[in-house]
């Protein structure tokens, strides 16, 4: 009569475990029939109270089916945890709840600077152009108007490439600017020319607060018929005003670069204190932002452009000086330390 009933039990135990869908209603039902008062703990507590024969069979059936029972509760526990829930229900995850927010990087604060440029530069008309980072010495100099042993090669402290494969006759250096670039468009295209040139430069150099081996420059370069030191001035103008503010004046003073004539070093005048002169201008109220020039008739030459019937302006600006002013950081290493804590910052 007791085996009866606990196949009963077994049967309407399992047939109500295949209808249970949540943690909850799991547990609800493992206190049921598995609980300290459940009828089959019953059934076991009263064995002691029975015939040896039948205590014996009701004995196993009840412990074979208590065995199935948690058998049958781990599995459904199991199937129920790896469900991933339902928002709103009871149990499991809700796949609505907003996300651990990742941390994404961003652009460089030279790469800013540098689209920057570009797009002011790219506004009023010039093309990006690009030139190796490694590169002869004939571009780097020569072609600039700076043949073997010409002075004015000392401006620039050069590395130099151990390259002797050719056996040395073709010197080959990290480019120390950007002005190369120059060169190598204006012998592949006929003017009009109107390009800039971004890009790494290279120098030979111990490094402090105002020195680094490594940093950026934008080359541009306008040639054309007509172009006069008036179409310079007007460009460097505005280009200063878009990067500095609209009222900022610029100043041009006559400066030495090979490759133009005349030569010229460009100043606006300080966004700090209008000209009153303070620590960021050290007291002149000007601050240096770039070189320029007209481009050299010999250099024209070079490349097959006849200086006779075209002339241009050229100019090369510093990159990161452009922040260091901006934002008064007074660290140029700053820049490529990689110091997660500061270029967060930008
Ligand atoms: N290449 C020069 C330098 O690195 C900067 C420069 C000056 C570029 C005058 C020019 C220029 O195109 O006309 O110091």
């Amino acid at each position: 009569m007791i085996l009866n009933q606990l196949e009963e039990l077994s049967a309407k135990a399992s047939d109500e475990l295949g209808k249970v869908d949540n943690l909850q209603e799991l547990e609800a039902w493992r206190i049921r029939y598995l609980g300290r008062k459940s009828s089959l703990t019953d059934i076991l507590r009263s064995l002691a109270n029975l015939p040896l024969e039948e205590r014996r069979a009701v004995g196993a059936s009840a412990n074979l089916i208590k065995q199935k029972l948690e058998a049958c509760h781990e599995e459904k526990k199991r199937e129920l945890e790896a469900f991933i829930f339902i928002p709103g229900s009871a149990d499991g995850l809700d796949v609505t709840l907003p996300g651990q927010p990742v941390d994404l990087g961003h652009l460089h604060l030279t790469t800013q600077i540098l689209e920057e440029v570009c797009e002011i530069l790219g506004g009023m008309g010039f093309q990006v152009a690009e030139g190796p980072d490694v590169e002869w010495d004939y571009y780097n100099f020569e072609a600039l108007n700076m043949p073997v042993n010409h002075p004015a090669r000392d401006m620039f402290a050069t590395l130099w490439i151990d390259y002797e494969r050719d056996s040395g006759t073709k010197p080959m250096l990290l480019r120390t600017h950007t002005s190369p670039v120059q060169i190598r468009v204006m012998e592949n295209t006929q003017p009009p020319i109107r390009i800039i040139a971004p890009g790494r430069v290279y120098r030979y150099e111990a490094t402090d607060a105002t020195h680094e081996w490594m940093f950026n420059q934008v080359e541009g370069l306008a040639v054309d018929k007509n172009i006069t030191m008036a179409d310079l001035k007007g460009t460097l103008l505005e280009f200063a005003r878009c990067l500095f503010g609209k009222d900022r004046k610029c100043r041009f003073r006559c400066d030495y670069f090979p490759f133009v004539e005349p030569g010229v070093d460009v100043a606006i005048d300080c966004f700090a204190c209008s000209g009153a002169g303070c620590r960021l201008c050290g007291n002149s109220g000007w601050i240096e932002i770039l070189g320029a020039g007209m481009v050299h008739p010999e250099v024209l030459r070079r490349v097959n452009i006849d200086p006779d019937t075209y002339s241009g302006f050229a100019f090369g600006i510093g990159v990161e000086r452009i922040p260091l002013l901006r934002y008064g950081i007074d660290d140029i290493r700053l820049f490529y330390a990689n110091d997660i804590r500061f270029l967060s910052q930008f």
